[in-house]
């Protein structure tokens, strides 16, 4: 009966009951050994042989069924999720890098052919990097310039990359030479040229004997290598607490088209940054001697750069997404 039953089963769930129905604590098997009991000695040991033969068989015919179930359920399985290879493949849409990232990595790779290093710090940011150990203390009116979202006291939304000068100068010695892209905020209303989520990149030079010359000649450099051999640049007076004396960069128009040009507005010139000696007070702020090292810092819109290059007329355009605008910068 076992044996016919063992050999057509081919559901776990009916093999599982076969199993109880024969080899169970109440199956059949136990139940006619329990019975030996009465019987003379060597009636025993005969039937006992014969009962654990029987036993042996229906385990060997059960661990059959076993794998023939298992065999089953994977041919199931297989059938289930076959594969059609002859069908034609999804082509994914694939992304292009924005030109944020290609306008950013283009100006971190040229300072890091420099020798600068490229250095990270966090959005939000406390007041006192953002602003008073850059020499910007409460109610300065620099401090008006830079709307800011505020977090809670005495932390916001930084609104340059100017603080990681600060973290720079805290935590290592001269000298220094690093670029700090990154992302800023400014509580600005939202127009052509102005974005409340901006990015900008931050340079820094500390060290002994840093002048104003090796400034001018690291921005001209970087000016030719970044629009090309031809760029000009023009350094005029500026204003900024944390350098002096302080300039505003502007380069040749890149992309000029002579009367009427959108980007320059026939002036010629793009006014891309501003920079500086570093004040020697924020040098002391950081505990490095001004009596000892100099440097010189500069920060700039990376969107401004961006829009130069490209052409972009309205600052919006990067933050859309918009994938008619992202696919004219395939690599
Ligand atoms: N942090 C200044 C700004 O956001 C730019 C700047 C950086 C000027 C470094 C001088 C030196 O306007």
């Amino acid at each position: 009966e076992a044996k016919d039953a063992l050999v057509k089963v081919s559901e776990e769930r009916t093999l599982e009951e076969l199993r109880v129905k024969f080899l169970g604590k109440k199956g059949v098997v136990k139940e006619f050994l329990s019975q030996l009991g009465s019987l003379d000695v060597e009636m025993r040991k005969e039937l006992g042989k014969v009962a654990n033969e029987v036993k042996d068989e229906i385990e060997r015919l059960i661990a059959e069924a076993e794998s023939r179930i298992a065999a089953i359920k994977r041919e199931a399985k297989l059938k289930e999720g076959v594969v059609d290879v002859s069908l034609p493949m999804k082509t994914l849409p694939v992304g292009y890098p924005h030109p944020l990232t290609l306008v950013t990595q283009k100006m971190v790779s040229i300072f890091q052919s420099m020798g600068y290093t490229v250095v990270d710090g966090p959005e939000l940011e406390k007041e006192e990097y953002n602003f008073d150990m850059l020499n910007i203390p409460k109610h300065h009116p620099a401090r008006d310039d830079h709307d800011s979202f505020y977090v809670q006291d005495g932390w916001l939304m930084r609104t340059h990359t100017s603080p990681v000068q600060i973290r720079t100068m805290l935590n290592k010695k001269p000298p220094i030479a690093v670029v700090v892209p990154g992302r800023c905020y400014r509580r600005d209303a939202v127009d052509a040229t102005h974005s409340h989520t901006f990015h900008q990149m931050e340079g820094l030079v500390v060290g002994e004997g840093i002048s104003f010359a090796d400034l001018k000649g690291t921005l001209l450099l970087w000016a030719k290598l970044m629009f090309g051999e031809q760029t000009q640049i023009r350094l005029r007076p500026d204003y900024f607490p944390f350098t002096e004396p302080s300039a505003e960069l502007a380069v040749t128009c890149p992309v000029c088209h002579g009367p009427g040009c959108p980007v320059c507005k026939h002036t010629g010139w793009v006014e891309l940054m501003g920079c500086g000696m570093v004040e020697p007070t924020v040098l002391k702020n950081c505990g490095i001697d001004p009596s000892k090292y100099s440097g010189f810092a500069f920060g700039l819109g990376i969107e401004r750069v961006a829009m130069t290059v490209y052409g972009i007329k309205d600052i919006r355009h990067f933050y859309e997404n918009d994938i008619r605008l992202l696919e004219q910068f395939r690599a």
